[in-house]
């Protein structure tokens, strides 16, 4: 198999999630590639645009779902231009999934804090899904949520059905309210909400993803409440060409986002030489 080949899929269904950002349904147009096709939350795909070029994107998607799957896109530069311009039938190549997710077996049987900014939900939201489907495999569930404004919130439709899973909780906060826009949660930095959160350093894991400004902080405001560096997990972005570690593109130090992580425990980011804290 060439790994370098993408594989193509159609756009099945496209969402409007904000001004910005859209979600993209997509399935394989091979029956065999769809029918194999397996990811693990926070794992992410390669998707080109022929003739524009490709980008590493999260898959978004329920990993239990079979046939389809999801990407939540911000418009940034050429490529995300270039998949906004894609209507639903259109077609794109897909390599991957790649890299290591969430550390989901050694969350199991503990209390999970989810700590997300802005987009950074994206690559969450199959934890999300997985540990409601999965509930009886771990402990509280606690999602904290910030972004900009209430309009920049993504997957908003969803947060009722989070709410009513067992023993779940979903914090929200926004850094500000547009004059008329009703909002009853907080308003601050996402670091704000550890004030209410009720998950303990006891028995947890929390995974973070977000700016990387955001993580700085959520890692300062969790070790000063005594989490362990091991029990941090962060999602990292670097600029990526081949996606399967033979390029260096992505490389920090000795690790390579593509194929080491992007999620990495505290532990090993820390002494990278892109120390983000
Ligand atoms: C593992 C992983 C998962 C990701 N998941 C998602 C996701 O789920 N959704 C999502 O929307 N995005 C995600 N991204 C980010 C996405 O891959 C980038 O935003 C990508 O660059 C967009 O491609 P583009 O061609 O549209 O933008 P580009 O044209 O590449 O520009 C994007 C931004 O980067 C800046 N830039 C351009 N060149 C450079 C350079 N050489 N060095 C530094 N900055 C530069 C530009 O000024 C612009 O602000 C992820 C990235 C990684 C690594
Ligand atoms: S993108 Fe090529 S080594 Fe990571």
């Amino acid at each position: 198999m060439n790994i370098y080949r993408p594989s193509l899929a159609v756009i099945e269904k496209i969402n409007q999630e904000t001004r910005d950002t859209r979600t993209f349904t997509l399935r394989f147009l091979d029956d065999d590639i769809r029918e194999k096709y397996k990811f693990n939350p926070g794992q992410f795909n390669m998707i080109s645009i022929f003739g524009v070029g490709e980008a590493p994107f999260s898959i978004t998607s329920d990993p239990d779902a079979k046939g389809i799957f999801e990407h939540t896109i911000r418009m940034v530069g050429s490529v995300t231009n270039a998949i906004f311009k894609l209507r639903e039938g259109d077609i794109v190549g897909v390599r991957g999934p790649f890299g290591k997710g969430w550390p989901l077996d050694e969350a199991k049987g503990k209390d999970l804090l989810i700590v997300a900014g802005g987009i950074g939900i994206a690559p969450l939201r199959p934890v999300i899904y997985y540990t409601i489907k999965h509930r009886d495999e771990f402990n509280k569930v606690e999602v904290l949520y910030g972004a900009r404004t209430p309009g920049d919130l993504l997957y908003v439709d969803e947060y009722d059905q989070w709410k009513q899973a067992k023993n779940f909780r979903l914090l929200l906060t926004v850094d500000a309210v547009p004059k008329g826009v009703k909002w009853d949660h907080r308003v601050g930095v996402v670091t704000k909400l550890f004030e209410d959160m009720e998950t303990k350093p006891d028995n947890s894991i929390v995974l973070v993803c977000g700016p990387e400004i955001m993580m700085k902080f959520a890692v300062k405001g969790l070790l000063e409440r005594g989490f362990s560096k091991r029990q941090i997990y962060l999602s990292m972005e670097r600029r990526m060409k081949c996606g399967v570690g033979k390029c260096g593109h992505c490389q920090i130090g000795s690790k390579y986002v593509c194929k080491d992580g992007p999620v990495f425990s505290y532990d090993e980011v820390e002494p990278l030489p892109d120390k983000i804290v």
